[in-house]
């Protein structure tokens, strides 16, 4: 039995007397963060100190009579753990579950558990040690779950699929049996979904301590394959049965093969060009604290919104939450052991040795998971230390290819597959052959695993310029790469924004590499990969690289125009009248799905009378789309728009609130920056500040939920607007 702690912690940001009171502690929930953060212009040293987080755990008689565990899955950075006064364990490494047993220490009524919590860059682990080109923030931020178990548990369940791409399948279960005393027993397997069942009993001999068990179910007939299109999903519950005990657990399995070679990747035996972002998990205000909703948020916007095929979790293992609607989705994922170009002394290596553990572990059963990251990003060759984080990955999960990200080229080649962070400088877009990067005589498995970056930071309401030259890098990669079957795909840095230190981004302390900023609001290179989506199924897009304005761009006017389309054909209408047809250019874009129209006949004279435009999106005879540019845009509508209408009224779940400025044509208005107000009653809080400024057209907010169901009001006014009001539900 799984019963989730995230309610009712006391939180207090000093050195606590573990004897002491809690009354002059706050009372939170989880997941929490140890400081909020003002955006731009903060000290990060703000939120690395250690502070102590107090709960009180009520156990039943049978509870307490049984083996009970606890189970945290993030702590940033160090945790120890106490219970009743004694300690349970103490555990390194701010990004991956790890869990204390409590039995013998659980008493019947109520017990007392503490956990310090040190958000210090400690030297001795990773990503810690040197620098990081980002924050990891402080607290206790994801979830905290007690599993009750009897004499016997289930510690680990290994879903193997096998024979994946026969009509009949099989699905191998390797499981970790820990029995507190030698006993005897019955496993019995059952996988569920889609109108499949199928079940499988075999009696197991345990001895005391740790058992390994394997049992395979075969003949599986009417299994649909895990794919990026129809991301099939089906239940394994493993559940032991003894005279004396009983224990379960429930986990999802994908049924698919995915395989990087030298002439690229291959999702079930298809080939499959990588289409993808990096991600960041941090967040404005909270940093990594972010519940289920916000997690799930980040992989819909990646797949649905971008329809990406894979996300790198640059630089450590992303939540259960994200990786859940991965899954879901059908957005595969590289993810990779935590840190940061720096390799550290041996207990340093020890840690990032137990984190890659923990995070095999705990995700292997993710299908969306096709590749893991055994090399501490972009560091140097240490030979002995990846040889060993390669074999313990592959002990760990035979089943799936190792990678490492470089930048250093000709670096030693122990993974599976050779990932390359491929920047282009700001004079040059291009994709550099694989064999001059690895300096191997023969093609390898080779996948890009950044590029962008650095080499170009672009603000959301950058000048047009410098927002088509971003746009741009995406997009010859992408376009190189798609030519190139020796490279599986290109994985962009990066989707989102994020807090960074000083040695890093624009002074402010944010990066400024997403495709979209922190607040996940799409920068004009959202426009490229949106259209790269099928319009069948997921609708037709028409994105024109300009404000359409005059004199934003250097010279003026909007010469040469790319129009980011998977239609079939573009009109464009000035002053309503027909301008000029145009057409994907499959000459210059032959690696894209759908290649951007190039206008270069719309020549402008300085001071020339500007007219409003009109573009229509054909696919075939069909008009499927129209976009409407304003000559002259005027503040016209404050469009408020909640990604949910209705959430959890349980103390912890959120939704965001996207804010924007628009013209007649509906458009944000990329250079308004008027005072914005917000003000949150009722059954719900406000994340952040109330006061803020419209940044470049646009600001949101993330609400959060309170703890009585009810009606959330929002209330918004800025000075060039009606107010508007809106309400969400707390259910
Ligand atoms: C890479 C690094 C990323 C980020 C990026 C910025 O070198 O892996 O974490 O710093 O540069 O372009």
């Amino acid at each position: 039995m799984i019963r989730n702690i995230n309610h009712d912690w006391n939180y207090a940001p000093v050195p606590y007397d573990k004897t002491g009171s809690t009354a002059k502690m706050e009372r939170v929930h989880l997941p929490h963060t140890n400081c909020e953060l003002p955006l731009t212009y903060f000290d990060e040293r703000v939120y690395q100190f250690v502070s102590h987080y107090v709960k009180t755990v009520t156990a039943t008689e049978e509870e307490a009579a049984g083996r009970s565990f606890i189970i945290f899955e993030g702590v940033m950075a160090k945790a120890d753990v106490y219970l009743n006064g004694q300690k349970l364990g103490e555990h390194w490494g701010g990004y991956t579950r790890f869990s204390f047993e409590m039995t013998g220490i659980l008493q019947a009524g109520d017990n007392t558990l503490v956990v310090e919590v040190d958000s210090r860059e400690l030297d001795d682990m990773p990503p810690f040690g040197f620098a990081i080109d980002y924050l990891t923030f402080g607290g206790i931020y994801r979830d905290v779950d007690l599993r009750f178990t009897g004499n016997t548990c289930i510690k680990n369940v290994f879903a193997r699929p096998e024979q994946v791409l026969s009509e009949k399948k099989a699905l191998r279960a390797d499981l970790t049996l820990d029995a507190a005393e030698a006993e005897s027993g019955a496993v019995t397997l059952t996988l569920r979904g889609d109108g499949v069942e199928a079940s499988i009993e075999q009696e197991v001999a345990l001895t005391a301590g740790e058992n390994a068990v394997s049992i395979t179910m075969s003949d599986l007939a009417g299994i649909r394959l895990w794919s990026l299109e129809d991301p099939a999903l089906y239940e394994l519950t493993v559940s032991y049965r003894s005279e004396n005990c009983s224990d379960e657990t429930v986990t999802r399995v994908g049924f698919r093969t995915a395989e990087f070679t030298d002439h690229g990747f291959f999702l079930n035996g298809e080939r499959v060009k990588i289409r993808g972002l990096n991600r960041h998990q941090s967040f404005p205000v909270v940093g990594y604290a972010m519940p289920r909703r916000a997690q799930r948020k980040d992989a819909e916007i990646l797949k649905c919104e971008l329809g990406l095929n894979l996300v790198r979790t640059s630089h450590y293992p992303n939540s259960k939450y994200f990786l859940d609607r991965c899954d879901e989705l059908g957005l595969m994922v590289f993810t990779e052991l935590p840190g940061w170009q720096h390799v550290g002394n041996d207990i340093w290596k020890r840690h990032a040795v137990d984190s890659l553990r923990e995070m095999i572990l705990t995700d292997r059963n993710h299908p969306s998971i096709v590749l893991w990251g055994v090399r501490i990003n972009e560091s140097k060759d240490d030979h002995d230390f990846y040889l060993e984080t390669n074999a313990l990955a592959h002990e760990l999960d035979p089943t799936r290819q190792t990678s490492g990200v470089r930048c250093i080229t000709n670096s030693e080649l122990l993974e599976d597959v050779y990932a390359m962070n491929d920047f282009c400088r700001e004079e040059v877009i291009a994709v550099r052959d694989q064999q001059v990067v690895t300096g191997l005589d023969h093609k390898v498995p080779y996948l890009i695993s950044e590029m962008g970056g650095h080499m170009y930071p672009t603000k959301r309401y950058d000048g047009e310029n410098r927002s088509i030259r971003h746009t741009e890098n995406h997009m010859m990669m992408h376009n190189t790469a798609g030519l190139d079957d020796s490279i599986s795909g290109v994985i962009g840095w990066c989707a989102f924004d994020y807090h960074t230190h000083n040695n890093f981004g624009s002074g402010d302390k944010i990066c400024y590499h997403g495709v979209y900023d922190m607040f996940r609001i799409p920068k004009m290179a959202a426009a490229f990969y949106r259209s790269q989506r099928d319009p069948k199924k997921y609708g037709p897009v028409i994105e024109a690289a300009t404000n359409w304005t005059v004199g934003d761009r250097s010279q003026g006017g909007i010469n040469p125009l790319y129009i980011f389309t998977n239609c079939d054909r573009i009109e464009v209408y000035t002053n309503d009248k027909l301008f000029g047809t145009y057409y994907p250019d499959h000459e210059t874009f032959a690696g894209l799905p759908h290649p951007p129209c190039l206008v270069t006949d719309f020549h402008v004279v300085w001071g020339q009378r500007w007219g409003s435009a009109v573009m229509r999106g054909y696919i075939g005879d069909e008009k499927v789309i129209e976009r409407r540019y304003a000559h002259k845009p005027m503040p016209t509508t404050l469009s408020v728009v909640p990604d949910d209408t209705a959430i959890s009224a349980d103390g912890i779940d959120v939704t965001r609130v996207v804010v924007k400025a628009c013209d007649q044509a509906g458009n944000p208005m990329p250079y308004f920056f008027s005072p914005l107000s917000i003000s949150v009653s009722g059954a719900g809080r406000l994340i952040g500040d109330s006061e803020v400024s419209l940044i470049g057209g646009v600001y949101a907010v993330w609400v959060k939920a309170g703890e009585e169901s009810g009606e959330i009001k929002i209330h918004l006014s800025s000075p060039r607007f009606d107010d508007v009001d809106l309400t969400i539900t707390a259910e």
